[in-house]
């Protein structure tokens, strides 16, 4: 097969995807009798054949996210190099638990975070590492910032530390933070939802008021989770006041970017991100507005040493141990065996330049807008406040459930409801695919029209 063919293929599937149904109807019932039925596995069948099926299931059996009215979770149209590049890694299967095993990809994962890393503003030595997703990524910030909070964590866990440690957030903050402290022994309850104020952005007074009351009552607050583009309605936290105030009160501060950390390259955008650069620790998804398949998160750390203690680990049976000054990634992340996950941004960054990025995530962020004025011009109030393209709207009566259930039967669009805050749910619709295009989001809100 040459790249020809698979750019057909890819070219094939995503028209075929664009003109289809978005939303599936099926019963678990069905799949399992279906797969019961055709694949017991006692005797081998032709790889064509079975590769056929898997499509046909997965076209027909799911809601289509790179459908360009698919405007949902943050999950992307992708990008046809990114596709590629899973691919090669795949044939290649490098294994990037240590630098000596695969020189190249932890290099080519290294300079791609690099260039990141200068876009946030954080200095050369800090370190940065590829993981599955965000929840890893989060996860990450949490033991590096406990291991410096408390040096006692590693070797002898929390159950030694005299005071319980805790974490400040909103409630808009993302749930991930809540199996963090789970997993992490930290307990769900050391988490602090901090309120936040009409925009649903963090409540800097709020904050303070808690931190005070915590050392007062003996506790040990270390943490402080800022967002860039909230799961629920895109909010940006007030990063700047938040830094100031976690530097003043010696906490760590991780800014949560998962999603909106991409628009810290685009020039119309990244103003609104001003003070990232002084976060302790980042999180940002390439599986997400950098339009790479998943999985693909990424941790930033200021702090290279904190995450060498935090991970480190000595054994005499993994190879390298003698590659100098090139620390292994099985002793500086979460992950032990792992996949070459950079190469799809590495590709499409190569392939598209700085500037084809760029352009993707602004025409997004405009066809936000055009979703916004189409709404309001439609009658429709938006009720959350975002430079992102993420729309949160409702109007008098709505069901939301009802009507979302005949948007789905009716194949207009996917999008999801959200409750904000303690109001009734409305709707929620973001921009995920740089293929939708304003007229895209004029026929929604038209459909959407003759729904209400
Ligand atoms: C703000 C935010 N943080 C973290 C996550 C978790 O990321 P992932 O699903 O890649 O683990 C999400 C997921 O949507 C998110 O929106």
């Amino acid at each position: 097969m040459t790249l020809d063919d698979v750019r057909r293929v890819v070219a094939n599937v995503e028209a075929d995807i664009a003109s289809g149904p978005i939303v599936p109807t099926v019963t678990p019932q069905e799949i399992r009798s279906y797969l019961a039925s055709r694949y017991d596995f006692t005797k081998p069948l032709a790889l064509d054949d079975i590769c056929a099926d898997v499509q046909r299931m997965l076209r027909t059996w799911q809601v289509q996210v790179t459908h360009p009215r698919y405007f949902g979770l943050f999950n992307p149209s992708v990008t046809l190099a990114s596709i590629i590049a899973d691919a090669v890694v795949a044939m290649y299967n490098p294994q990037l638990a240590t630098w000596r095993t695969s020189p190249a990809a932890n290099e080519i994962e290294r300079h791609t975070l690099a260039w990141l890393m200068g876009k946030f503003g954080f200095p050369a030595d800090a370190i940065a590492s590829f993981t599955s997703g965000g929840a890893e990524a989060n996860l990450s910030a949490v033991i590096v910032a406990l291991t410096r909070a408390f040096p006692e964590y590693g070797e002898r866990g929390l159950r030694s530390l005299s005071a319980s440690p805790t974490v400040y957030l909103t409630a808009e903050a993302h749930h991930s933070f809540s199996k963090i402290a789970h997993l992490t022994g930290l307990g769900r309850r050391s988490i602090r939802t901090v309120a936040t104020d009409r925009e649903l952005k963090l409540d800097l007074g709020d904050l303070a008021r808690r931190v005070a009351e915590d050392r007062r009552s003996g506790h040990a607050p270390f943490m402080v989770v800022g967002t860039v583009g909230t799961t629920g309605a895109g909010v940006i936290d007030p990063l700047p006041e938040l830094a100031r105030f976690c530097r003043s009160e010696g906490l760590w501060f991780h800014v949560d970017a998962a999603w909106g950390g991409a628009a810290i390259i685009a020039p119309s955008l990244r103003g609104h991100l001003a003070g990232i650069d002084t976060a302790d620790s980042i999180t940002c998804d390439a599986h997400k507005w950098f339009s790479v398949p998943m999985a693909a998160g990424m941790f930033f750390c200021r702090h290279r040493d904190a995450v060498g203690e935090a991970f480190r680990v000595e054994t005499s049976y993994m190879p390298g141990k003698t590659a100098g000054p090139v620390l292994d990634p099985y002793t500086t992340s979460v992950q032990w065996s792992r996949r070459f996950i950079g190469l799809k941004l590495f590709l499409a960054l190569a392939q598209h330049g700085e500037s084809g990025y760029i352009e993707m995530i602004e025409h997004q962020a405009r066809m936000g807008d055009v979703l916004r004025e189409a709404l309001t011009r439609a009658g429709w109030r938006v009720v959350n406040a975002t430079p992102l393209p993420l729309v949160c709207f409702t109007r008098d009566g709505l069901v939301t459930a009802k009507f979302l259930a005949a948007l789905y039967q009716r194949q207009i669009a996917w999008m999801s409801e959200v409750r904000l805050g303690d109001d009734a749910p409305v709707l929620r619709a973001c921009i995920t695919s740089f293929r939708t295009t304003a007229s895209d989001i004029e026929w929604v809100v038209r459909e959407m029209g003759r729904l209400t």
